[in-house]
């Protein structure tokens, strides 16, 4: 049987880390997965030099994952289409701004009989619609995609520290296929994949959970202590589980509370992540959040901040805003000026 060849699209702080764990793994899987592992970057300047060939000349990324060293098989590549070429599993990780951009590029240009797996955590909102980031990548590319998102702070996971993640995956044979592909893929010692029948509910975790993650960095920016972070935090995932259920056919409830994808992640967002850390300095500081994006990431992306705005656009579209106090408080906080210290009042 034809080995598996596998390209990531993305090569951020969390697409370096998880081409890291593939890389690793095709050596691992021999049997299964072709020996190279293509990497799209999209390319910039790196201190005089294009930051693909530093990341070939060095493996590491120095700009986006420095400190870890990527194995020699994962190649680095400026063009998409190129990258994808002749790939039969093809790992979808860029901020979900930018996946309707290169899916662009890539229609027509990948294999029909290959399997995608999108970790964005994202939606895309259109005319009062809203769609996860595997159906855009399966109708956009017309191949299967399934989800993977989990409580994985990528700088972690880069440095094999303990975690869990979760793949949701579509009912049909191919989507059950096509977990166990990409639990081959990713599942190591230190990485251990679940999965789930739910492709919806996986993809609404990691995306909603990104604005809960703003109200709880607001408590800290507050310093408003541990219990109010916990309350924000229960009360997003029970806003997390409603909207989701309202908005998408067959989630299931066991995904919020039971999987990496849910509850896991939410913690460890609301704990240790970027989108925690510029809400934080957003309440100290007062300064927008485009540019404390640019002062504290250096080029990694928020993407709590667009999905509030996201989904507080269809709930607006929808007639529900009033139904959601968090999600509602977070955007009001962020975008219309109102003082953080009403979060609570307005729950
Ligand atoms: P990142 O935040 O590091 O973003 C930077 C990446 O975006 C770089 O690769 C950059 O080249 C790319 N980029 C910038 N402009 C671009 C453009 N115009 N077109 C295409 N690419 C462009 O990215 P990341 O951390 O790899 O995140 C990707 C997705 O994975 C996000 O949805 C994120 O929420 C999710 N995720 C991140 C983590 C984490 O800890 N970093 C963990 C789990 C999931
Ligand atoms: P941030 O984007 O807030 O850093 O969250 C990372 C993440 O998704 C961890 O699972």
């Amino acid at each position: 049987q034809k080995k598996h060849k596998v390209a990531i699209v993305g090569s951020g702080n969390w697409g370096s880390a998880i081409a890291r764990i593939a890389g690793h793994n095709t050596q691992r899987h021999s049997d299964i997965f072709e020996h190279e592992v293509q990497m799209y970057v999209f390319e910039e300047d790196y201190k005089g030099k294009p930051l693909s060939q530093v990341i070939n000349e060095t493996h590491e990324n120095p700009k986006y994952l420095p400190g870890c060293q990527l194995p020699d098989n994962v190649v680095a590549n400026p063009s998409p289409v190129d990258a994808v070429k002749d790939a039969t599993m093809l790992v979808f990780v860029l901020p979900h701004q930018f996946i309707r951009s290169v899916c662009k590029q890539l229609k027509g240009k990948v294999d029909p009989n290959a399997h995608a797996i999108s970790m964005i955590k994202g939606v895309e909102v259109k005319d009062g619609k809203i769609s996860i980031f595997a159906d855009v990548i399966q109708e956009a590319l017309g191949i299967s995609c399934s989800a993977l998102s989990g409580a994985n702070i990528a700088n972690e996971v880069a440095q094999d520290k303990f975690s869990e993640t979760t793949i949701g995956h579509r009912a049909d044979a191919k989507g059950r296929e096509n977990a166990e592909l990409f639990f081959k893929l990713f599942d190591t010692p230190t990485f251990k994949v679940g999965i789930i029948e739910d492709v919806a509910g996986v993809s609404l975790c990691g995306a909603l959970k990104n604005v809960v993650a703003i109200a709880a960095g607001f408590t800290d920016g507050l310093g408003w202590g541990d219990n109010a972070k916990a309350a924000v935090m229960r009360i997003g995932l029970m806003e997390m589980k409603r909207f989701s259920e309202e908005f998408f056919d067959g989630v299931k409830p066991e995904t919020f509370t039971e999987t990496s994808a849910g509850v896991a992640d939410l913690i460890t967002t609301c704990l240790g992540g970027r989108n925690r850390k510029c809400a934080e300095a957003f309440v100290k500081t007062g300064k927008p959040f485009d540019q404390l994006e640019k002062e504290l990431l250096n080029g990694q992306k928020l993407q709590g901040t667009e999905t509030a705005r996201e989904v507080h656009e269809l709930l607006a579209a929808r007639g529900k805003v009033d139904d959601y106090p968090l999600f509602k408080a977070v955007y009001s906080i962020a975008y219309e000026g109102i003082d953080a210290h009403d979060l609570t009042s307005r729950l």
